[in-house]
């Protein structure tokens, strides 16, 4: 399989730098955003989910309409919509956009933030509840006769569905580095979403994903997803000099009280935004422009970890998780729809290019092989 890009939407102009709490939908926004993804040759988008924002569906929907090429990733948190709802709903949008559907599941780290929403179970509970909700969209997915379903958190009998996602299967994703999100993401998932960690924490992650899936006893593996926020400028000098003003604007944010997370919040409950605020403790920067720096000015609300550099530093640095492993490649910066077009215009092609570069290399290299061997 190919490394893809990812990308994530957003549905107006509002961002960390400038962000306008509360902004309604600006259509025309949302539709060259996403066209403008889709031109620059973006494989996926994520829609986020929050308890605050947009409804994630109908995003999706309005995305798949306006593009040809790009596949939607539907972030999905167990506690808003029953499975057999959920399933037919990414069925009917992948039907409508002719298999461009994937979703991925949140258990949620925050006990807050899932009360919000009704939702009181532990941690633990939510993951369980996760690995019921994720064997049901299967079931309902494949199943050619009604079913029963006999759960801890989920009863229901005699179901069928008529709504079949167009390639038989919608691939399912899972983010999070907890043990559970590690076990049932080995053991279940098509995708395994990490956030920017450096090469040997990436690795760790990678290894324990991969060993889950052995246990259970897997002859495939999850594809691995992991996201940066590249800040990216001509040269590496002029990239450091915008990292900067990037940090002094979230900064200055967070103590107007304008950013996602307050200056007073409790430590992120969740393991993996724990991990990169460990990280951000051990050092600035990481491996060739790994930086930690907005990690901590936003206590590592989700995925804050910068790439600085050149085109080239950046194509250089991803190339680096390529090789590790990780062939999902989530890109996006602080200024949204502007480093999108920068992305696409100057990072995209410089990592493709990288990628043909080492095919041919190992291509070459078992032509060679084959001469020794036959001498
Ligand atoms: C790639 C990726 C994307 C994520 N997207 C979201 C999101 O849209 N909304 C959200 O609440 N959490 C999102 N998360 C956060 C986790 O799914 C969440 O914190 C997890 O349920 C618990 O994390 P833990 O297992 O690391 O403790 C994302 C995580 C990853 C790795």
């Amino acid at each position: 399989m190919p490394a893809e890009f990812i990308s994530v939407t957003f549905p107006n102009e509002s961002n960390d730098l400038h962000p306008q709490p509360q902004a309604p939908i600006d259509p025309a926004y949302l539709q060259r955003y996403a066209r403008t993804l889709d031109d620059y040759g973006f494989n996926y988008t994520l829609i986020p989910y929050a308890s605050s924002s947009f409804d994630p569906f109908t995003i999706g929907a309005t995305i798949l309409a306006h593009t040809k090429n790009i596949n939607i990733i539907v972030a999905l948190r167990p506690n808003t919509v029953y499975p057999t709802v959920a399933a037919k709903a990414l069925a009917t949008l992948d039907q409508l956009s002719g298999g461009r559907v994937v979703v991925h599941f949140i258990a949620g780290g925050s006990d807050d933030e899932q009360a919000r929403e009704g939702d009181f179970l532990n941690k633990e509970e939510r993951y369980e509840r996760q690995e019921e909700y994720i064997r049901i969209l299967r079931l309902v997915w494949s199943a050619t006769e009604p079913f029963d379903f006999d759960g801890k958190y989920y009863q229901f009998k005699q179901f069928i569905s008529n709504v079949r996602p167009t390639k038989g299967h919608i691939p399912i994703s899972l983010g999070g580095s907890s043990d559970a999100a590690y076990r049932i993401g080995g053991a279940l998932c098509d995708i395994f979403g990490l956030w920017g960690e450096p090469l040997a924490e990436t690795k760790q992650q990678i290894d324990r994903v991969y060993e889950e899936a052995a246990k259970a006893g897997r002859t495939d593996r999850p594809r691995i997803w992991v996201t940066f926020r590249p800040i990216i400028a001509e040269t590496d000098e002029l990239a450091w000099v915008k990292a900067h003003k990037v940090l002094d604007q979230l900064n200055a944010n967070r103590e107007k009280g304008l950013s996602r997370k307050p200056v007073s919040s409790a430590p992120p409950a969740n393991v993996g935004s724990q991990r990169l605020l460990d990280i951000a403790a051990r050092g600035h920067v990481h491996d060739r422009a790994l930086w930690y720096p907005t990690v901590t000015a936003t206590n590592a609300s989700g995925a804050t970890t910068a790439l600085v550099g050149s085109p080239q530093t950046i194509a250089d640095s991803i190339l680096d998780y390529i090789d590790l492993g990780a062939d999902l490649i989530s890109i996006r910066g602080y200024d949204n729809y502007n480093d999108a077009v920068d992305y696409g215009r100057y990072v995209l092609p410089l990592v493709r290019e990288g990628i043909r570069a080492r095919e041919e290399a190992s291509e070459q290299a078992g032509k060679d092989g084959g001469k020794k061997a036959a001498a």
